[in-house]
């Protein structure tokens, strides 16, 4: 690690990249960005590395989730709100289901850069260079709109700071009191199938929360029930600008990566010698591998050596994304080299990546079943290889969106035009998460520790 500089990965090959038209301003939002206040803290990347670690021994659970791509468009404190209730109940939901601590980290407050599988997009003839987010161009579909602007780097920072301290007043703040199980609900939820079912959760939370007065714990005196602990992620895709937010911790002179709590490395930029993991190997974030079908097990191994060469517990979750039909042919493999290896890690699933159609409609959609089938077999081969299925990873919204098809809400393809606002993949709506977070939480509850915790015999 001796030559590591939170700008080394700029003598390694590099993909995704933008092609910003004009270097000299690029380098100067960059200069500016360095300049500008951190946004998390070390100590509290280093809070949620050793909640993770609670994961990886079979402790606790991980829920991840937001959008698949932030907008600047859609910036209202509603929609943050909405987001963030949503992402409570499901928490809540696992939790009370599980009867185990849910760490909660968002895909939120700078997931805006997106990776894509073409450098253009060609719509009735014409062909201009993809929208790769609103940090990086626009997604309006004209020749000026697509040009990489660097400005943006400077907005995305604003906004996520601004997000951030919406989510820090409402997670401590007293929104996320537990006596206010009852307020959490989205109005347009209230008809849900699975909405008597919520109500029944928070009935039982009710009286353990009445219990608990009785026996003089009160939210008062008990930080527990007046507050939560929320972290932030996303996909550390534009290393110019997680570069610039890269600052020495004072109290251990550790490098850590200030945009965010915990950062990922996306399926397409994982190349064990190439510029993302060389960025990641210095920082010391809790940090999320994405695993798609074309990993092999010998690059795992390379990316565990390089990205945690001590097997520090928390330090790696690794989010599984193959795809209902593809993940008994991958997850198995996966799970045995890490066993094989001694390596600790959070197992997360991701069911969302591997599941993306295109509708007849001309839509990409992704079939709530394939979702929960893809969950359901994340279980099961843990359950089978005796490993810990320690998280979920979803593309969600707060919002009454018509994105993925099915579901209790029964979304179908045609009527998949009426609310589809994503700016990249589609997103469960509130429904379709809470009715996920009810399977995900029985899936949990008839979990076993993971074997090498076990009791001999048990
Ligand atoms: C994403 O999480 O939005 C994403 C692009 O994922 P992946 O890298 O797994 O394709
Ligand atoms: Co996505």
């Amino acid at each position: 690690m001796t030559n590591w500089t939170p700008n080394s990965w700029r003598d390694k090959p590099i993909s995704q990249v933008p092609a910003y038209p004009d270097a000299a301003a690029l380098a100067e939002a960059e200069r500016q960005l360095g300049t500008f206040p951190p946004l998390v803290f070390a100590g509290e990347a280093r809070d949620l590395k050793s909640k993770l670690a609670s994961v990886a021994r079979g402790d606790a659970f991980l829920l991840q989730g937001g959008d698949c791509a932030e907008s600047f468009a859609e910036h209202g404190a509603d929609h943050i709100r909405d987001f963030f209730r949503v992402f409570l109940q499901m928490a809540v939901v696992l939790t009370h289901g599980a009867s185990k601590p849910v760490v909660k980290v968002g895909r939120v407050a700078g997931q805006f850069a997106k990776p894509r599988s073409a450098d253009t997009e060609t719509i009735d003839g014409i062909e201009l260079p993809s929208y790769r987010g609103d940090i990086i161009n626009s997604i309006e579909f004209t020749e000026g709109a697509r040009v990489p602007d660097p400005d943006r780097m400077l907005q995305a920072y604003r906004q996520s700071a601004a997000t951030l301290n919406l989510l820090r007043a409402f997670s401590m703040g007293g929104y996320a009191e537990l006596t206010r199980i009852h307020e959490w609900t989205v109005g347009f939820m209230k008809g849900s199938n699975w909405y008597p079912r919520y109500e029944e959760v928070a009935r039982k939370i009710d009286d353990a929360i009445t219990f608990m007065a009785a026996l003089g714990l009160n939210p008062d005196n008990t930080p527990a029930l007046r507050q939560t602990s929320f972290f932030t992620s996303h996909e550390a895709l534009l290393l110019g600008y997680e570069e610039a937010l890269t600052r020495r911790d004072s109290i251990t002179n550790d490098w850590y990566a200030t945009s965010g709590h915990m950062l990922w490395i996306g399926d397409r930029t994982r190349q064990p010698d190439a510029a993302h993991v060389e960025y990641f190997a210095g920082i010391k974030n809790p940090i999320g591998i994405k695993c798609g079908p074309t990993l092999s097990s010998d690059d795992l191994l390379r990316l565990l050596d390089r990205l945690n060469p001590t097997d520090e517990a928390g330090r790696i979750t690794l989010i599984a994304r193959f795809g209902s039909d593809k993940v008994h042919d991958h997850l198995p493999r996966l799970i045995e080299t890490v066993q094989r290896a001694g390596r600790t890690v959070v197992w997360c699933s991701d069911p969302m990546h591997g599941n993306t159609i295109k509708a007849s409609t001309g839509y990409k959609t992704r079939p709530f079943e394939r979702v929960l089938s893809e969950v359901k077999s994340f279980f099961e081969i843990h359950r089978d290889m005796g490993t810990y299925a320690g998280g979920v990873h979803i593309e969600m919204t707060g919002d009454d969106v018509t994105e993925c098809v099915g579901g209790v809400s029964a979304v179908t393809e045609a009527s998949l035009s009426d609310r589809y606002h994503t700016y990249c993949d589609p997103r469960l709506n509130a429904s379709q998460a809470l009715e996920l977070a009810f399977l995900v939480a029985e899936e949990v509850h008839a979990q076993k520790p993971p074997r090498e915790t076990r009791i001999a015999g048990e």
